[in-house]
């Protein structure tokens, strides 16, 4: 081989050697921040548009010629999606993607338990991560400001504090399968009525104590990578593109580097969501004539309009580069982050999961006499009446709506465990909601029933009668104005007539009990004729078996309120003080808005029934067991301490009675003397214990100054003042078991 070939050869084999080096971008081994400024500099301005908006309905473009991948979302925060049409809502009929429908996240909130959450986080990311998404569009955090919320069954309850500790360990979960988070829906979407135009006025000490602080946790003590905007207005500005809550908030006082992504149609024009911190635009009627015109994807508001925009010099590239590089950092987070696990789907860890979760968060609310759990000694023919006993809850609702694997209904779960011992019977009781199809998914069952409401009730009684345990499954389900999407309840009471059969049922035989199925509080007028009453979720596939293992005995209840279960509206601060669904005006833009001011302020569920010394049915965190626990003196390290210290309290707790269980210890702190008006007390600690029978151990919560403060608006900070404290240990907001004072010099 001459010299010269030789010489080129090593030549053409050194610069195949510096072309085969990996960009920067593509490589996992360089920091984020480098790869993110490497892939922007080689970007188009046409590719920099493209990545920021939708492609489909659920996905958006990435950089084909750079081999940066497209980013694909999928709801919800109870399980995966089933795949849809390029541009539709209605499924793609597949055939792999039934799935795990893991119980509600109020169901979550209701274990009070940390754990519980990361294992929910772990197992619906592994779903996730299974079906190649990028990003699972939840968990939605928004506070429980009214019972009659459609969507409260999705969220975590009335308290910022409980919701944000929840939320921390969800989102840790999900993330370390490479999937991200989208924490939705940031803020103040707590109702769906006049959901796209509903405008709180809320003042800041409001918003930063009560419907930020849990989207804080999530954002920074979680390490949210994507942050849904809600389609509401906050100040006269829509949630998913608004200033103050996206960029002076969550990019600013925050420092938080994920990405907003706008709510599917929550967009509703170019400037606002240029400069109002929004990074990626999904779900938008583009032409305003028909809903989702095919392909219109190049006239979304952050499309051409956008692009146009930058050529005619109205837009810097500024805004843009911002947005790029947080889509960039998302997607190299998730798909293009190689050291990924791969997930897995309907593994027998999941199963177990949805039932653990739910076993943790079924909440025994009263049980008169010991009825529960079931006592072979005293039954052998148990009665089984209600809908919701047999119906099919994974389908509707909204898009937390699944196309669930299986799903076990309350009496299969029962004729499963129980059917052996003893005899079950079963009336339908009533006839409530017989559809089921949500998006094309059906549910296959054919629940309609063509007698009459009186002949229903008669066959109910009479099985009853004949019963020594009546079981009734009743409560809502996701039909509109029950636990769905898009509605709000118009009523706190139960559809269908299920009072005036519950009353029938009661008076039929004495040994009743009530197993209600929701996410949101149902008024209980008949709360004293029924001697035992269960506040059972929405449990996902595993919902039979999970309420089996309750009612027998198996599994020994420990959840607990994660909101307060009002006997009316009159107890509700957001209805009390007239401020729901608000007063009808119109927006800058002259488009119909619902100004909603938030009179009640800071005072919102326990928060209201403390200050107005109120008695609801069941008060925020409370829950029965089978055992009894007994509290010892709360005690705390020092009596005094300097600003800025901590204080420890420590309080004992024994299981006084004959079997295992676990108990939430929930701690709240009173501001006995302050400038301002504080709430009677806030929840501030809680930490769920298990006990073997006699068992003692001692609990203990570390209160620093974050605990002790409150939030000045005027000088827009968290302050603490000096003076005296109290730290009140209980196993309910209502039911304080010991309380210790201590002084702030
Ligand atoms: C819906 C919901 C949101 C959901 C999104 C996509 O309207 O508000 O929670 O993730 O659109 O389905």
């Amino acid at each position: 081989m001459r010299i010269s070939n030789l010489l080129l050869s090593v030549a053409l084999l050194g610069a195949t050697a510096t072309q085969a080096a990996v960009p920067v971008y593509l490589d996992d081994s360089k920091p984020l921040e480098e790869r993110v400024e490497d892939a922007l500099s080689r970007m188009t301005l046409r590719e920099k548009i493209n990545i920021i908006h939708a492609q489909s309905k659920f996905s958006a473009p990435g950089v084909p010629r750079l081999g940066i991948s497209e980013l694909w979302c999928t709801d919800g925060p109870m399980g995966v999606r089933p795949e849809v049409l390029w541009d539709e809502w209605e499924q793609a009929s597949w055939t792999n993607d039934s799935c795990m429908a893991f119980p509600s996240l109020t169901a979550l909130a209701a274990t009070w338990n940390p754990e519980m959450a990361k294992l929910y986080g772990k197992s619906i990311g592994e779903e996730a991560r299974y079906r190649n998404k990028a990003v699972l569009l939840g968990p939605g955090i928004n506070i429980y400001r009214t019972p009659l919320n459609g969507r409260n069954f999705e969220y975590m309850g009335e308290d910022p504090f409980l919701a944000g500790k929840m939320a921390v360990d969800y989102v840790k979960g999900v993330q370390a399968n490479g999937v991200a988070v989208c924490v939705k829906h940031f803020a103040l979407n707590n109702n769906e009525i006049n959901r796209h135009t509903s405008n709180p006025i809320v003042d800041d000490r409001t918003l930063y104590e009560i419907y930020l602080p849990a989207f804080k946790a999530a954002a920074l003590e979680g390490g949210a990578w994507s942050f849904m905007g809600g389609y509401n207005l906050f100040r006269g500005e829509h949630a998913s593109y608004n200033p103050i809550l996206m960029n002076d908030i969550l990019k600013g006082e925050w420092g938080w580097d994920g990405a907003v992504i706008s709510d599917w149609g929550a967009v509703h024009e170019t400037e606002s969501a240029v400069k109002g911190g929004l990074d990626m635009e999904f779900g938008s009627w583009t032409n305003g004539l028909t809903n989702g015109v095919s392909n219109a994807y190049d006239n979304y508001w952050l499309a051409n309009p956008y692009l146009n925009g930058i050529k005619e010099g109205k837009y810097s590239e500024d805004e843009l580069n911002d947005k790029v590089r947080r889509v960039l950092r998302l997607t190299f987070r998730t798909t293009m982050n190689r050291n990924r696990p791969y997930g897995a789907m309907l593994s027998d860890e999941h199963i177990a999961a949805c039932r653990n979760i739910g076993g943790e968060g079924v909440v025994l609310l009263k049980n008169q006499g010991d009825l529960l759990p079931i006592n072979p000694a005293k039954v052998k023919k148990i009665a089984v009446i209600g809908e919701n006993a047999i119906k099919m809850m994974t389908v509707g609702g909204g898009s937390s709506s699944l196309k669930a694997a299986y799903e076990i209904t309350p009496l299969q779960g029962l004729k499963n465990r129980l059917g052996k011992e003893y005899e079950i019977s079963y009336a339908r009781g009533y006839v409530g909601d017989t559809t089921g199809e949500y998006n094309g998914v059906r549910t296959n069952q054919d629940l309609r029933d063509f007698r009459s409401k009186e002949e229903l009730l008669a066959d109910a009684v009479k099985t009853a009668k004949d019963a020594d345990l009546v079981l009734f499954f009743g409560g809502l389900n996701k039909a509109p104005h029950n636990d769905a999407e898009d509605f709000d309840r118009t009523t706190m009471d139960l559809p269908y007539g299920q009072n005036e059969l519950i009353d029938a049922l009661a008076k039929a035989n004495k040994n009743l009990v009530v197993v209600n199925i929701s996410g949101t509080g149902v008024a209980m007028p008949w709360v004293n004729k029924v001697p035992a009453i269960v506040q059972a979720w929405y449990l996902g596939n595993e919902t039979g078996n999970t309420l089996a293992d309750i009612l027998s005995g198996d599994v020994n209840p420990s959840g607990k309120l994660p909101y307060t279960y009002y006997t009316s509206l009159d107890q509700v601060g957001a209805h009390k003080l007239g401020a729901y669904p608000g007063t009808k005006t119109k927006d800058r833009f002259g488009n119909e808005m619902w100004d909603m001011p938030y009179n009640e302020g800071i005072y919102v569920g326990y928060r209201y029934i403390d200050k107005n010394k109120l008695k609801p049915n069941f008060p925020f965190g409370h829950g029965l067991s089978y055992t009894t626990y007994k509290y010892g003196k709360a005690t705390v390290d020092k009596a005094v301490g300097a600003k800025g210290d901590k204080f420890t309290v420590s309080v004992p707790v024994t299981n006084t009675g004959k079997r295992a269980g676990s108990e939430t210890v929930q701690l709240y702190i009173s501001d006995l003397k302050s400038s301002v008006d504080r709430p009677v007390k806030e929840l501030k600690g809680f930490s769920k214990v298990a006990l073997q029978p006699g068992e003692t151990k001692t609990v203990t919560f570390e209160i620093d100054e974050p605990a002790l403060s409150f939030f000045d608006a005027d000088k827009h900070a968290w302050v603490s003042e000096p003076g005296d404290f109290e730290a009140l240990v209980g196993a309910s907001s209502a039911d304080i078991r010991s309380k210790v004072k201590f002084t702030v010099k």
